[in-house]
């Protein structure tokens, strides 16, 4: 990996999609100790406050069309969820598309963007952050009920460093198996950690909210639901709600 490690950023995104425009390579890694602008998915900020977490884009040039980039998100989602089960006891869950949960709390979130033209992807640039040695007091307000850190969870510190080797490792080892076998074994995986499967939850778009029960994901990675008339739904852009 070409990995460039910053102190401060606004974003590692904003980054990673400078180095991607220079043609650097695929697999380029960019991480910072701190995010001063950290983007969350759907325009929210994400604290990224200075040796608490994971705040690394990685550049992706994938040979896909781009239907399958949230395919990447997915198997982005459980390579984390593998890494935190090799390093602790904590049972992560993963929350459609893609937040890791631990005891229903989030502690890390995927933002994927993706560049394309001509129905061609040009670059994929996969976000992750991941919060791992705040403590209780950190995590501000509203967050409190549902934000936490693999350190409040499993309490214990952990390393940064090391954690990034083992995602690095695991990730790529799954990208491999992604691309040379095709994403069966990545829905496999995601389906076992899949937070709600098989439960009633409520489900948001733009344009409506509604009960569901969530069924799996589907070859592409759409979700799978069933309303309550026992309609089954491919659900490619929602959020699931809380409770
Ligand atoms: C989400 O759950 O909304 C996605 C959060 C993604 C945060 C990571 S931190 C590293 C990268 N740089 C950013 O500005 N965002 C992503």
């Amino acid at each position: 990996h070409q990995l460039y490690h910053y102190k401060e950023v606004a974003s590692t995104q904003d980054i990673a999609h400078q180095l991607a425009k220079q043609g650097k390579p695929h697999g380029t890694v960019v991480i910072a100790d701190e995010q001063v602008k950290g983007k969350g998915r759907m325009s929210r900020p994400w604290h990224s406050p200075k040796g608490k977490g994971i705040w690394m884009s990685i550049l992706l040039r994938p040979d896909l069309v781009p239907v399958q980039a949230p395919q990447l998100t997915l198997l982005a989602a459980t390579v984390l969820a593998e890494v935190f089960i090799q390093k602790s006891e904590l049972k992560p869950q993963i929350k459609w598309p893609n937040d890791i949960l631990i005891n229903h709390k989030k502690v890390s979130g995927i933002l994927t963007e993706m560049q394309a033209e001509h129905d061609q992807i040009q670059y994929v640039v996969l976000g992750i952050g991941i919060n791992v040695n705040q403590a209780a007091d950190d995590i501000q307000g509203d967050l409190r009920h549902k934000a936490s850190s693999l350190r409040i969870e499993s309490e214990e510190e952990w390393s940064i460093a090391e954690t990034i080797q083992c995602i690095l490792h695991q990730f790529e080892k799954t990208y491999d198996q992604f691309m040379s076998q095709g994403f069966k074994k990545v829905k496999n995986v995601w389906e076992k950690y899949g937070y709600k499967i098989g439960e009633q939850v409520t489900i948001k778009t733009m344009k409506r909210e509604w009960q569901a029960e969530l069924i799996g994901i589907e070859p592409d990675g759409a979700l799978k639901a069933r309303d309550q008339k026992g309609n089954e739904e491919k659900l490619y852009s929602a959020e699931i709600m809380w409770g």
